[in-house]
């Protein structure tokens, strides 16, 4: 199956650094397809740019959060997943079940990703789980498993969620996503931090969860963060002789 890895991203001075990384990683990952989703009015330059070069079977969308969600506390990057989502079942609505294999997952542009992690998921089935490094206060999350299921969670954070999952902790297959046209990440009513649990309320229970990584004992992928970039002697005009591509 394809893979189909959804990336939100923004523009800030990381944003080409990130995105270099992640390309780096993913082009050693055979059969995926890269849908980036830019929060922006449009499509940017610098991403076009980089895309076009950047060697991977790719989707460059745009969608920009409306002002009144840019708030810290509130959950990023959700207009942007929809938007892939939606691109995802309107490029599949003609195909008939099951012909066109695939797998779903959310690629945020900062996280740290091991190839293992992309054999693990390609086996998902409907929707599967494994452990997420750096997350939720703790080195790690992970699902707890019993005889080969999903039982419940490890976890410091808001331990009362349905699904105590980060983003990059989970993969669903196609023809799940085909399958419930309306699951999408909601706005309203979606509490900072619930956006996961509540999509995956949408499309499936905790009974029907797959285990990846070794019964979820193995880190895979780590929710690094990249520090804020210091430009504190960055001058207020261009000073440089030259145009610079940063
Ligand atoms: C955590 C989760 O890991 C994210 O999946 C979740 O979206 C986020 O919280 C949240 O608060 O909603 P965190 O590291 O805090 O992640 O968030 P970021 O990495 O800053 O943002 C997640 C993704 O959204 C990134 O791919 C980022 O490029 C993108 N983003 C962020 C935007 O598209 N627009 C923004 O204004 C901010
Ligand atoms: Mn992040």
């Amino acid at each position: 199956p394809t893979i189909y890895a959804i990336t939100p991203t923004y523009s800030r001075p990381a944003q080409k650094a990130e995105l270099t990384r992640l390309a780096n990683t993913f082009r050693q990952v055979a059969q995926l397809h890269w849908i980036l989703v830019e929060d922006a009015a449009g499509r940017s330059e610098l991403v076009s740019r980089f895309l076009a070069s950047a060697g991977l079977p790719s989707t460059h969308l745009h969608v920009p959060t409306p002002r009144r969600y840019k708030r810290p506390g509130l959950p990023r990057a959700t207009e942007q997943r929809n938007a892939g989502l939606a691109w995802l079942r309107q490029t599949h609505q003609h195909e008939p079940q099951r012909s066109q294999p695939g797998v779903l997952f959310f690629a945020d542009d900062d996280n740290t990703y091991s190839l293992e992690l992309f054999q693990e998921m390609r086996t998902t089935r409907k929707v599967s789980v494994w452990p997420v490094g750096l997350v939720g206060g703790r080195r790690y999350e992970r699902p707890l498993v019993e005889n080969g299921r999903v039982v419940g969670w490890y976890t410091g954070w808001r331990a009362g969620r349905t699904f105590a999952i980060d983003m990059a902790g989970f993969a669903v297959s196609l023809q799940v996503i085909l399958s419930n046209p309306k699951a999408v990440f909601k706005r309203h009513g979606s509490q900072p931090g619930m956006q996961e649990s509540d999509f995956l309320k949408q499309i499936t229970t905790i009974e029907e969860l797959e285990p990846k990584a070794n019964n979820c004992t193995k880190v895979l992928v780590w929710h690094t963060r990249t520090e804020k970039v210091n430009l504190a002697n960055e001058p207020k005009y261009h000073l440089d002789t030259v145009k610079i591509e940063v």
